[in-house]
């Protein structure tokens, strides 16, 4: 793959934030000794060779909730072979065991492409023991069952690809109705970590384009509304702290990202749909050197945060306008809540959420569920308890 070295870089406390980067061709062939090599100043090479070298170490989580079949059997056939596959679902089990089924589909998916992946449920009663018993209880609801929520499903896929000795971990929606995009997003991540020098490393994708059908011609459309307004919230923070106006950041929700597995441990979640934006936020409050880190160990070491622009345009299930309103909402809580969002931008978030009537008069707005880093977690303990299940023996099988 050659891509754009990242042409303008933020530098914020420990962490460097990347602009926007360019591909210039998705496959550039041919071995290389070493990781890669440069073929211009500007234009980095990453060969095919050491892409797959990077994509053994790696696992991809795909989180599914309710996609039809069609469209995750096409998402696990644009993932790259070395990948470690590891769905987490949170389907229903009833009145159709929605679950059942995509077991099946993995199974043979598994069986045609000769390989072995980890499937997972969401309210599997082991991992829900696991996360008791490892005092991870934040991620448990009063049943003792583990919330729903997109953040959830990612955090046990996490958890999992750390427990399987993975080095990278990556993400993919499972409602994506390309494979080709699927491919260049892992592809993307593989070639990020293998020019990055930094063992806090991540990827974010942002898409090249939204086909949509306007005027009954196909449009491709760059910037959606509310990921403009998102986007815009994050360059305000920055740009507060810098003292210079900013465009950044152009990844806000990117559900397209991947981290090295000592950043995705080392990082605060928060629930649902906020995670995505609360990475930026989350990584400035642990990193930026504005308040008090809480792992004042990793302030020496340098983040690099990498914002890549795929060549496919990227098409999945259309979230209608409440769903989308409901992310817009969520960024603005997770920004709201932080320790380091200035007075004024938390004041202007709250009259905003006030006109869109998301707050009534004098109510605070809700706060999204934080989860601590992953690597608080006792392995050991986590392996014990989901002893006896079927992902665990081929995690066992992976470590040995
Ligand atoms: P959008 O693309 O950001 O609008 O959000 P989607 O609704 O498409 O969700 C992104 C991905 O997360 C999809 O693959 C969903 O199936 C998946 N997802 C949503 N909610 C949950 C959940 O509660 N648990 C799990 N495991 N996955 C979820
Ligand atoms: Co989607």
């Amino acid at each position: 793959m050659k891509l754009e070295f990242p042409k303008e870089i933020e530098r914020f406390g420990a962490i460097r934030f990347g602009g926007l980067q360019k591909i210039f061709e998705l496959d550039s062939g041919g071995k290389t000794n070493g990781k890669s090599t440069r073929s211009a100043s500007a234009i980095q090479n990453v060969s095919s060779e050491a892409l797959s070298e990077i994509e053994s170490q790696m696992a991809i989580v795909v989180p599914v909730r309710n996609e039809r079949l069609k469209l995750i059997e096409g998402v696990l056939c644009g993932i790259p072979h070395p990948c470690l596959i590891v769905v987490v679902s949170n389907s229903p089990r009833s009145p159709i065991d929605r679950f059942r089924m995509e077991e099946d589909a993995l199974r043979d998916f598994c069986i045609f492409v000769s390989k072995e992946a980890l499937i997972a449920h969401q309210k599997d009663p082991l991992i829900a023991k696991a996360f008791a018993e490892t005092g991870y209880t934040n991620i448990l609801n009063e049943q003792g069952e583990v919330h729903d929520g997109k953040a959830e499903g990612m955090i046990i896929g996490t958890v999992l690809a750390w427990l399987a000795g993975k080095k990278y971990v990556g993400f993919v929606d499972a409602d994506n109705y390309f494979p080709g995009a699927v491919e260049e997003y892992v592809r993307v991540y593989a070639a990020i970590f293998a020019l990055s020098r930094s063992p806090f490393t991540m990827a974010r994708i942002a898409w090249h384009s939204k086909p949509k059908i306007v005027e009954s011609k196909l449009f491709f459309r760059k910037w959606g509304r509310t990921s403009a307004q998102t986007n815009s919230l994050l360059n305000r923070l920055l740009a507060h702290y810098t003292g210079f106006e900013t465009e950044i950041i152009k990844t806000r929700n990117a559900g397209e990202h991947a981290m090295s597995m000592d950043l995705a441990t080392s990082i605060d979640y928060s629930s649902g749909y906020s995670i995505e934006p609360y990475h930026i936020v989350n990584l400035i409050e642990k990193f930026g050197g504005i308040v008090e880190s809480t792992s004042p160990d990793l302030m020496n070491k340098s983040v690099e945060v990498y914002q890549v622009e795929s060549r496919n345009p990227h098409l999945h299930e259309a979230g209608d306008e409440q769903h989308i309103e409901g992310m817009y909402y969520l960024a603005m809580q997770v920004l709201y809540h932080s320790p380091i969002c200035p007075e004024e931008l938390r004041t202007e978030i709250y009259q905003e959420m006030r006109q869109k009537g998301y707050v009534g008069n004098g109510s605070p707005p809700a706060k999204p569920r934080y989860f601590p880093p992953i690597q608080t977690i006792d392995r050991s303990l986590f392996t014990e308890a989901i002893k006896g299940a079927q992902y665990a023996k081929i995690i066992k099988e992976k470590i040995r």
